[in-house]
């Protein structure tokens, strides 16, 4: 059985110093590749393509294909989820993730993405939107408020940035009215929402589907 480039659970995870991979074979002479890791090996979480890249040489690589999505997540409680979303926008080479209120944020659930994703902070909702707006990206909304668009039928801007709320206040009103519009997941059980980073990643996913060249993917 061939394994995908991502499944990198399915057996040891990474690689041993090079000469123990490559016996007899004299390291590459590339300015890309990282002298710590080609000694030590190269454990990290990362597809394999990137195996002994530099941390510079991995970001390099992937923002000279970043989509133009963007992602803002509302941070006003300290939101437990942004890890998640971080990882998520990492996975789906977004350009940024934004994060709007309190700087802090809990890294544990980006697994160590976030070395490789480009991230912002705002601190209040207006100046993301000042952001947006410069960058000539949209803003969508998402959140299941009344008057939303099903996200199941919506065609999402190409030029985009997807914004979440937080558990419990959801997105400010603020946003959702300078935002151009809202769109919600539909659901049919009986909570009242789903979880923050689940929901940033279906939305990042349905923009995927409607404007990412899949050829690119790994
Ligand atoms: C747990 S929800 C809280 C707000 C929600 N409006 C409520 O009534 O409970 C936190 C965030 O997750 C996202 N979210 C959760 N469920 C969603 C859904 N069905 N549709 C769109 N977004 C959703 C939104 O970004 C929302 O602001």
């Amino acid at each position: 059985m061939t394994l995908g480039p991502t499944e990198w659970q399915a057996r040891r995870i990474g690689v041993r110093k090079w000469e123990e991979e490559h016996p007899g074979i004299p390291r590459p002479n590339e300015a890309r590749l990282d002298p710590e890791l080609l000694d030590n090996g190269d454990t990290r979480n990362v597809v394999d393509a990137y195996r002994y890249w530099t941390r510079e040489a991995i970001v390099a690589d992937i923002d000279s294909r970043r989509h133009a999505l963007h992602i803002a997540i509302e941070n006003f409680e300290n939101d437990a989820n942004i890890g998640t979303v971080v990882r998520t926008a990492n996975a789906f080479a977004v350009d940024t993730v934004h994060i709007v209120g309190r700087r802090r944020w809990n890294r544990r659930g980006a697994m160590v993405t976030d070395r490789y994703q480009h991230l912002m902070h705002h601190d209040a909702t207006n100046t993301v939107f000042e952001y947006a707006r410069s960058q000539g990206l949209s803003v969508v909304a998402v959140d299941n408020t009344p008057g939303c668009v099903p996200l199941e039928t919506a065609q999402l801007p190409r030029r985009c940035m997807l914004l979440f709320g937080q558990e419990g206040p959801g997105v400010t009103q603020d946003a959702q009215d300078l935002a151009e519009m809202t769109v919600s997941i539909a659901q049919f059980g009986s909570t009242r929402s789903i979880n923050a980073g689940v929901a940033a990643g279906i939305a990042m996913h349905t923009w995927i589907r409607q404007h990412a060249d899949l050829s690119r993917a790994w």
